[in-house]
């Protein structure tokens, strides 16, 4: 049975959910699901805008069918040549032998390395700024390069003033019923969900986000159809602003996450001690978190939200503690920038993890870290909490 909706009379969404898959990417844990959407025009020619995961073939196309309601298939638009949006193209072909694939020169050059399809006089290579006409509908193309892959491109249509926008604008998480966000009760509730989409797909790509951001400023948008997520109709301009921080690398907050990693506890003290000296100062919207507990994709989108960042973690091997390397890590690889960073160190014997913390931090852009890196010898002793007041302090002071 088809599972679809109108977004308008001539635009219908034919998209779906997985709630068992439970790694986006083999890598992001996503407890909620995930759903992929795509679009049916119908126009004098039909069109439909990208197509799903194969996790959700037989909805997706007992839904395109439906949709097309007997009508051939003119076009299959290809703004993203990932397989999460990708894997139905096969299919679609063997019941629509006559669409023609449109999407560009590097768009092609992936299908053909992905799949072995046979695209001999089955494709319409777009350039930025070339239009397609369906009839009353009109795509215009926008390429989008590195958001989130090198390929990718926006399709706005003109008439119902809609931007077919890729994976940008997208979220984790299935549709709950509700597919546009002004049919949630609070739209603002899918931020983290969205941050942390942002911040680990699309976030290495911020100039990239920003020039994509100026082309749409100039473009008159009702409705942004993304290939995740809710569809964004009404008060979308926050979403916009949120973009616009997370790719500058500004914080969304003034405020501090405490990130620790600890064997026996006494690191996690420390870290404790200082979080609640933050409250006491008054500081706002702390979060604690474990590094060797919760998952490397939900610190990352605290970074993005967060302007001050502690960092506390025990040495290991003469090196770092492995969960925390690994968040750094990410960070770095996601040219994350413009935090600042209270440190805490462990170490028993010969304590590293301070310095290590300090240099890969310091290897990213903009990253200051305060001076006073309260080092333990295996626990916090009852003088060293002036240490800790004091990096309060400096943190309190420069937020
Ligand atoms: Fe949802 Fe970059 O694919």
């Amino acid at each position: 049975m088809h599972c679809t909706r109108e977004v308008t009379k001539d635009i219908i969404w034919v998209g779906g959910n997985d709630r068992r898959l439970a790694l986006f990417e083999n890598l992001f844990p996503i407890p909620d699901g995930v759903s992929y959407n795509s679009y049916v025009i119908l126009d004098e020619k039909t069109a439909v805008m990208d197509t799903v995961d194969a996790s959700i073939t037989r909805q997706f196309i007992e839904n395109v069918e439906h949709a097309l309601g007997g009508r051939k298939l003119d076009y299959l638009v290809i703004n993203h040549m990932e397989p999460d949006h990708c894997a139905t193209i096969g299919e679609l072909l063997r019941i629509h032998p006559e669409l023609t694939l449109v999407g560009n020169e590097k768009t092609f050059r992936l299908i053909s390395q992905f799949y072995d399809i046979d695209m001999e006089g089955r494709t319409l290579a777009v350039k930025e700024g070339d239009t397609l006409c369906l009839g009353k509908h009109t795509l215009h193309f926008v390429f989008a390069p590195m958001v989130h892959w090198p390929e990718v491109m926006m399709a706005y249509e003109e008439s119902e003033k809609i931007l077919f926008a890729a994976d940008a604008f997208g979220s984790f998480g299935a549709h709950n019923g509700a597919l546009f966000s002004d049919e949630v009760a609070d739209a603002k509730a899918e931020l983290p969900e969205m941050r942390r989409y942002y911040g680990n797909i699309v976030g290495k790509y911020g100039p990239q986000v920003q020039a994509v951001l100026k082309k749409a400023a100039g473009l008159d948008i009702a409705v942004i159809c993304p290939l995740h997520g809710l569809i964004w109709r009404g008060d979308f301009g926050w979403v916009l602003e949120a973009y616009d921080k997370w790719s500058k690398y500004e914080p969304e907050e003034k405020s501090v996450v405490v990130f620790y990693a600890s064997m026996y506890g006494d690191t996690q003290n420390a870290a404790e001690i200082l979080a609640g000296m933050l409250a006491q100062e008054g500081v706002k919207g702390i979060r604690v978190y474990d590094v060797s507990k919760t998952h490397v994709s939900y610190l990352i989108s605290e970074v993005f939200r967060c302007s001050h960042l502690v960092m506390a973690a025990p040495t290991y091997n003469n090196g770092l503690y492995p969960a925390m390397e690994n968040l750094l890590t990410d960070m770095a690889a996601l040219n994350l920038q413009n935090r600042t960073v209270g440190l805490i160190a462990n170490g028993s014997w010969a304590p590293q993890s301070g310095k290590i913390m300090d240099a890969k931090l310091s290897a990213m852009k903009n990253m200051r870290v305060l001076d006073g890196t309260v080092t333990l010898r295996s626990s916090l002793k009852e003088e060293q909490t002036e240490e800790l007041a004091a990096l309060c302090r400096q943190i309190v002071e420069s937020l």
